[in-house]
């Protein structure tokens, strides 16, 4: 009927106005513009507040920022960087912490490890890059000088702390600029992380330093996509992988004041620690000495970490893991190990890191407060134009921020679609009481009708 078919229609238009606008790519934009993604490690979300940042400035004034993301829980390194690339919370890609213990194969892994069974559980971007008859490159970004799934990125280095970051960039842009198969490329930064926990965030002499230093290299960069011809022809999304905190003396947890070294097993130790207990059949007098160990210090049984935390369904989280509140770091006896750290509770707005993207995909001077990190994995497969592998990230939530999607505030779109069923109630009511008042109808009319019921099936189905 008539009104079947207009609610219908009043129906597609509220979804077209979240749907993408007409060709997901305009073609061509996918399949030529490489892709980018470029982490300075421990860039706290707040330092693009607190210092100026002329090139980064430069870089989204002419693209996106967003304010905040919302990253994994441990807010570590290998975590969020594993996260970034396979838009899985750590639980489900297997890199939990710095230091882990695996149960069932009596294996450690600690930063240095170069053993990819502790990757095999996801498959990062790059390989799905090349699983896709691409190539990719990467620049010490964690995991892509290992045989994960058993691959490396294409064009790799192996791990080396002291190749300067200009070194880094300038193979990875003759990699992009010499090897037009290259799709996607990864780039990492130590800084500002390394000062960050060397002299802690609220050192604003050396963290200005470091973090110019920092903005200098995102002027390098800008300069050298821009000498070899790729500067507005690729996508670039640059963020971070967690933020920093003040640690401080007289924020000290020690164990040993609560229990015996004897009694457990220390697997990791700040700001989150994971536990073994000695004696398997003493596990909660273990968990109840802890628990009560500290006010600023929480104990969890492994059942009962909570959901939000998304760090539960692993082999290798251990039977108790303790989190210490922001600032304060756990050790067993002795001092302080360093002034600025990281790894605490994903909601604190002190581990978050920032994002800016810029290219012909994104929109131009646009700005959004936040969403997760996870989200960028479907962003990047969206921009490649590869399958998404199942993650738990959500492309609706990062969409807004290219420049082919129409995105109409939340708000608004809610606001027609409910002015469209007010009109379409008020004209059903009309209707009603017309056909109510009016004299029994003729058979042309009912066969006019019938004949409007059969043309809504098609529609319909
Ligand atoms: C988008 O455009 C490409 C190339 O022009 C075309 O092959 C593809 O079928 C289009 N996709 C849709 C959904 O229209
Ligand atoms: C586990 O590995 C450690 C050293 O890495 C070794 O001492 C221990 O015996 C191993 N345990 C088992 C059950 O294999
Ligand atoms: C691993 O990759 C190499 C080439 O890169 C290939 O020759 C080999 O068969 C692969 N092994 C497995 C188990 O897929
Ligand atoms: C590539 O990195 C190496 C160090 O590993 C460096 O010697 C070389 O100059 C770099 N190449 C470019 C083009 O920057
Ligand atoms: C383990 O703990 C149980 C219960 O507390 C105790 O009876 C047992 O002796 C302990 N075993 C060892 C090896 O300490
Ligand atoms: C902790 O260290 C201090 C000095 O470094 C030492 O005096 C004390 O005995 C240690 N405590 C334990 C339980 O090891
Ligand atoms: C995250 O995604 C993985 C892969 O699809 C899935 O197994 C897992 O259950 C998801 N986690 C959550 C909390 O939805
Ligand atoms: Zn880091």
């Amino acid at each position: 009927m008539l009104i079947r078919r207009l609610l219908w229609l009043s129906v597609c238009c509220g979804l077209a106005v979240c749907e993408h606008n007409g060709n997901d790519t305009d073609g061509e934009t996918t399949a030529t513009h490489p892709l980018l993604l470029v982490s300075f490690d421990g860039f706290r979300a707040d330092y693009l507040k607190m210092y100026s940042f002329p090139h980064l400035q430069n870089f989204f004034s002419d693209g996106v920022r967003v304010d905040h993301l919302t990253n994994v829980f441990t807010t570590k390194t290998f975590p969020n960087h594993y996260s970034l690339v396979t838009g899985l919370y750590a639980e489900s890609h297997g890199i939990l912490a710095s230091r882990m213990y695996d149960p069932q194969t009596n294996k450690t892994f600690t930063i240095g490890s170069d053993d990819p069974y502790w990757w095999d559980e996801a498959t990062p971007i790059w390989v799905s890059v090349q699983n896709s008859g691409y190539k990719s490159a990467a620049a010490m970004w964690p995991g892509s000088d290992l045989k994960i799934q058993n691959h490396t990125a294409t064009h790799f280095f192996h791990y080396n702390p002291k190749v300067t970051f200009k070194e880094r960039l300038g193979n990875l842009t003759s990699w992009l600029k010499n090897d037009p198969e290259v799709r996607f490329a990864a780039l990492y930064w130590e800084e500002p992380d390394r000062t960050g926990h060397m002299y802690g965030p609220d050192n604003t002499a050396e963290m200005s330093k470091a973090l110019r230093e920092v903005d200098d290299n995102i002027g390098l960069l800008m300069e050298q996509l821009q000498q070899a011809g790729l500067w507005g022809r690729i996508n670039i999304i640059l963020t971070s992988d967690h933020g920093m905190a003040q640690c401080s003396q007289e924020r000290l947890i020690k164990l040993d004041s609560c229990i015996s070294r004897t009694e457990y097993l220390v697997v990791d130790l700040t700001p989150v620690a994971a536990i073994i207990p000695q004696n398997s059949t003493a596990v909660s007098r273990v968990f109840s000495l802890l628990n009560k160990c500290h006010p600023h210090m929480k104990a969890y049984m492994k059942a009962d970490i909570p959901e939000r935390l998304h760090y539960k369904h692993n082999d290798r989280i251990q039977p108790i893991i303790l989190v210490a509140d922001e600032g304060w770091t756990i050790i067993q006896n002795g001092s302080l190990p360093r002034l600025g750290d990281h790894g605490y509770d994903n909601s604190l707005p002190s581990m978050h890191p920032f994002l800016a993207a810029h290219g012909p995909a994104f929109r131009k001077g646009y700005h959004l407060s936040g969403f997760n990190s996870i989200d960028i994995y479907p962003l990047m497969c969206h921009l490649l134009g590869i399958p998404a592998l199942p993650n738990n990230g959500s492309f609706v939530k990062v969409r807004c921020m290219l420049v082919n999607e129409t995105c109409a505030d939340l708000a608004v779109t809610v606001g027609v679609v409910i002015g469209v069923l007010i009109v379409l109630t008020t004209l059903t009511c009309l209707f009603r009481l017309m056909k109510g008042r009016g004299p029994s109808p003729s058979r042309p009319f009912a066969r006019l009708q019938l004949q409007d019921d059969d043309d809504d099936d098609p529609l319909l189905d």
